[in-house]
């Protein structure tokens, strides 16, 4: 665990959560190596983390492909040692974003569960030998129940929680952290596209500073905001039968 990282890799720094987690770690002597699809975009975050006086490297890149994503991870390894990999980036598609339920399920589990895969993999593979990192990875609060307004993406979330929690005790005695994050609604690209209310909705920069201080603190599970945390949880405790109930009421992404 760092408290202190300065070799920091941020997948999905382009917007959102990993554009305000880039901010939020800019600092002299901090090299962030930040990913995302959007070239322009991400020029944009790397000037405003270098305005901060650290150093940005971007890297356009998709992360489903396992093989770029293994020759990026390496490369930046090669330049200084990882001490931070966030799996961050990930995808929300709607209904109406694939034809089929099959195809928005692939597109999903592409990015958020084989994309997260692509990330820490080779960042493990790395930190395990010389028994050093941190490795944190973006679930969500809606990985922790099955969600009918969002079944795949639900899905996805749970996928890399249940992972994230297993790997988090297997890697302690080889020195490596891994953490995983829950947040609730936080205001991104992601968000902007819901037409429903979001209770709590939180900002990005303190969702970013929630996180830091939880990663700082090497915590299993970050989740917040601390309301939403808590529903959901008591929701988890309700017979089974009865949150299958109230849960058909949500609203469909
Ligand atoms: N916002 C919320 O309420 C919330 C709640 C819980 C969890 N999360 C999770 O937080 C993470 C960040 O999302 P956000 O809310 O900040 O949304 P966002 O603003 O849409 O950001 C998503 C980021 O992921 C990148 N990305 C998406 N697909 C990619 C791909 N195939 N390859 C590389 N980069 C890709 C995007 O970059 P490009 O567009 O440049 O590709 C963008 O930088 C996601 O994993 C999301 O599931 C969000």
């Amino acid at each position: 665990m760092h408290n202190d990282p300065k070799n920091i890799v941020i997948t999905g720094a382009s917007s959102g959560i990993g554009e305000a987690l880039a901010r939020a770690y800019a600092a002299p002597g901090v090299t962030l190596h930040l990913a995302g699809r959007n070239a322009d975009r991400l020029e944009a975050v790397a000037d405003s983390v270098r305005q901060k006086n650290a150093n940005a490297q971007i890297k356009v890149i998709d992360v489903a492909d396992r093989d770029a994503m293994f020759a990026w991870i390496g490369a930046a390894d090669d330049e200084a040692p990882l001490d931070l990999v966030i799996a961050n980036a990930g995808i929300g598609l709607g209904k109406n974003d694939a034809p089929t339920l099959a195809e928005l399920t692939e597109r999903t589990f592409d990015t958020n569960v084989q994309g997260v895969f692509n990330t820490i993999h080779p960042a493990l593979e790395r930190m395990v030998p010389r028994r050093r990192g941190q490795v944190a990875i973006m679930s969500s609060v809606a990985g922790l129940l099955g969600m009918p307004g969002a079944a795949p993406y639900a899905a996805s979330k749970a996928a890399v929680r249940s992972y994230g929690e297993g790997l988090r005790g297997a890697y302690h005695r080889h020195g490596v952290a891994i953490n995983v994050i829950c947040p609730g609604f936080v205001e991104s690209g992601m968000t902007a596209r819901n037409r429903f209310r979001m209770p709590f909705l939180m900002d990005a920069d303190k969702a970013a500073h929630k996180i830091v201080r939880g990663l700082a603190r090497n915590k299993a599970r970050i989740a917040f905001p601390w309301q939403t945390y808590s529903f959901i949880r008591l929701l988890q405790m309700l017979p089974v039968a009865w949150a299958d109930r109230l849960l058909r009421r949500s609203p469909q992404k």
